[in-house]
C-alpha cells in the first residue's frame, strides 16, 4: 500500500507510458499493478497489435481523421517498432499490456501522430481483434502439425495392413483385424479433430474492429477495409457482442480437448501394445527413455505425456468456461484471463503432436507376436456366422458355438485344435470345410463391407483416408 496521497500518477514517472490515468489523483497501487499487469502473457501478441494498428490508422486515414502523411508515418513507424521487438526490445516495468508497449515505442518512432491513433478505438476492441488473428495463426499451425501425424499415421497403416491382430472390447480379445484397420481407426478420430479446427477458424474470423470500448467508433472508419487489409472473413454485427465475444476461445480449446482426448487414446493403445504382455509394438530409440534404476527400460515417456494431457486440455477448457460464464456483456477484466489458458493450450498442443507423430513414425510392429495373440477362441463369431449361411438362426448358432468353446476350454485346447466329431456333435450343420473357416485371413475375407476389415474394404479406406487428409 503507499502510504502517503501525494499524486505520483506512474505515467510522470521516468519512461513511464500509460494509455490512461489523466482521471485519477494518484497512481494505481503497486498491487493493483502487479494482478493488472498482463505483458509477461499477452507480449506474444505484438506482431498482431501491429498488424491492426496499422490497418487502423489506414482506416483513420480514410474516414479523413488522419492526413496520409500522418498515415504513412503511423504505418512506418509501426514497421520499425515491429523491428525492435523482433530484434529483442524488452517492455519495461510501466508497460500494462502488449498495446502499451507497442503504442510507447510508436511515440519514440513516430512522434505526434503516434497519439492520434488511439482515436475512435479501446484496448477492448483492439485485444479481441489481435486474438482472434493469433488464434487464425495458431489454428493454421496447429492443423499442419496434426496433418503431419496423419501422414505418419497412415503410412504406418499402409505398412501393416496385411498384418492380422486382435482387435479388443472391454480389453478382451474379440475378433481378428488387418493392423492397419486399428491403426485407421485412430486417422478417422484425429480427422475429426481437423474439422473441430476448422469449424474454429470460422469462429474466429470475425473482425472486432471498429467496436471501440462497447458503443462502436465515432469515426466513420471503413470495416470492410479493415476486414480486406486483416484478411477476416466478416465482421461483427455488434459492438457490444464484439467485445465480450470469445467463443472463438472456446471453439479452439474445445477442438484441443478433443485432439488431446483423442491423443491420449492413441497414446494408450501404443503404451499397452508396446509393453512385454502385447509386445505387438516396439518405441524407437529416439522416443524412448531409459530407467536411472533400471537397466533393461525402455519407457515411451512422450505417449505417456501425451495420456497425461489429455487432463490439462480439459482443464483449459473448463477455465474458459467458467470465466466467460455470468459475466455481465461487453468486456470485462475477467476477460484477460483467456488469453492465458489459449496461449497454454496451444503451447501444449504444439509440443505434443510432433512428439506423438515421432514416436509413431519410429514405432516397429512384430507382426509375428500380433498374429500369435489371434487365438482361437476369436473366431467363435466366424463359426456362429458359418451356422447361420446354413439357415442355422443365429440365436441356435450363438449357442452351439459356445458349448464348443467351453469344451475346448475345458481341455485346455484351442478351437482349431478340437476334432471335427466335436464340431458336428455340437451342430450337425458342421462338416470339414469348418476347418478352413478358422482361419483368422478367412474372418478378414468376410468382411469386405465398407468400414470393415476385410483386405480390400481397408485398402479401400486406405485411399479414402489419404484423400481425406488432401
Ligand atoms: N490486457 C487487456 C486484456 O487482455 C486489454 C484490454 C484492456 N481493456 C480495458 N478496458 N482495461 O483483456
Amino acid at each position: 500500500m503507499r502510504s502517503d496521497l501525494t499524486p505520483d500518477p506512474s505515467d510522470l514517472t521516468p519512461g513511464s507510458h500509460k494509455l490512461w490515468g489523466g482521471r485519477f489523483a494518484g497512481g494505481p497501487a503497486p498491487e493493483l499493478e502487479a494482478v493488472n499487469r498482463s505483458i509477461t502473457v499477452d507480449l506474444r501478441l505484438w506482431p498482431f497489435d501491429i498488424q491492426l494498428s496499422k490497418a487502423w490508422a489506414s482506416g483513420l486515414g480514410a474516414a479523413g481523421v488522419l492526413r496520409p502523411d500522418e498515415v504513412t508515418a503511423i504505418r512506418e513507424g509501426l514497421d520499425r517498432v515491429g523491428q525492435r521487438i523482433a530484434d529483442g526490445e524488452q517492455p519495461i516495468q510501466s508497460d500494462e499490456d502488449v498495446h502499451t508497449f507497442v503504442d510507447r515505442l510508436l511515440h519514440q518512432e513516430a512522434g505526434e501522430p503516434a497519439g492520434r491513433l488511439h482515436t475512435g478505438r479501446s484496448r477492448n476492441d483492439q485485444v479481441a481483434t489481435g486474438a482472434r488473428l493469433w488464434t487464425l495463426d495458431a489454428l493454421a499451425k496447429l492443423d499442419a502439425e496434426l496433418k503431419t501425424l496423419l501422414q505418419v499415421l497412415i503410412d504406418q497403416a499402409e505398412s501393416q495392413i496385411d498384418a492380422i491382430m486382435p482387435a479388443y472390447t472391454h480389453l478382451q480379445r474379440a475378433q481378428p483385424v488387418s493392423a492397419a484397420h486399428w491403426l485407421l481407426s485412430h486417422v478417422w478420430a484425429l480427422g475429426r479433430d481437423r474439422d473441430r479446427l476448422a469449424a474454429a477458424r470460422r469462429t474466429a474470423s470475425v473482425l472486432p474492429l471498429g467496436s471501440g470500448a462497447i458503443a462502436g467508433s465515432a469515426f466513420a472508419v471503413p470495416r470492410e477495409m479493415l476486414r480486406a487489409e486483416l484478411g477476416f472473413e466478416r465482421i461483427s454485427p455488434n459492438s457490444i457482442d464484439a467485445v465480450g465475444d470469445r467463443d472463438f476461445i472456446a471453439d479452439t480449446l474445445y477442438a484441443i480437448t478433443m485432439l488431446g482426448v483423442h491423443c491420449s487414446r492413441l497414446a494408450e493403445d501404443l503404451i499397452l501394445y508396446g509393453s512385454s504382455e502385447f509386445g505387438f509394438v516396439r518405441f524407437g530409440d529416439a522416443y524412448s527413455t531409459g530407467s536411472s534404476m533400471m537397466p533393461q527400460k525402455r519407457n515411451p515417456d512422450a505417449l505417456e505425456l501425451a495420456r497425461g494431457a489429455g487432463g490439462r486440455t480439459i482443464g483449459d477448457l473448463v477455465a474458459l468456461l467458467a470465466t466467460v460464464k455470468g459475466l455481465p456483456s461487453g468486456y470485462n477484466k475477467d476477460l484477460q484471463e483467456d488469453k492465458r489458458i489459449l496461449f497454454q493450450a496451444v503451447d501444449l498442443m504444439g509440443l505434443l503432436l510432433p512428439a506423438v507423430a515421432g514416436s509413431v513414425a519410429t514405432l516397429r510392429f512384430d507382426r509375428a507376436r500380433m498374429r500369435a495373440a489371434v487365438t482361437g477362441g476369436l473366431m467363435a463369431t466366424d463359426l456362429a456366422d458359418y451356422l447361420v449361411r446354413k439357415r442355422v438362426t443365429f440365436r441356435d448358432a450363438h449357442g452351439s458355438v459356445g458349448r464348443l468353446v467351453r469344451e475346448a476350454e475345458e481341455a485346455g485346447v484351442e478351437l482349431w485344435d478340437l476334432p471335427l466329431e466335436r464340431f458336428q456333435a455340437a451342430h450337425a450343420e458342421f462338416s470339414a470345410d469348418i476347418l478352413e473357416e478358422l482361419k483368422p485371413e478367412k474372418s478378414l475375407s468376410h468382411r469386405e463391407i465398407p468400414g470393415g476389415t476385410g483386405l480390400e474394404a481397408v485398402k479401400a479406406q486406405l485411399r479414402a483416408a489419404r484423400a481425406s487428409i488432401g
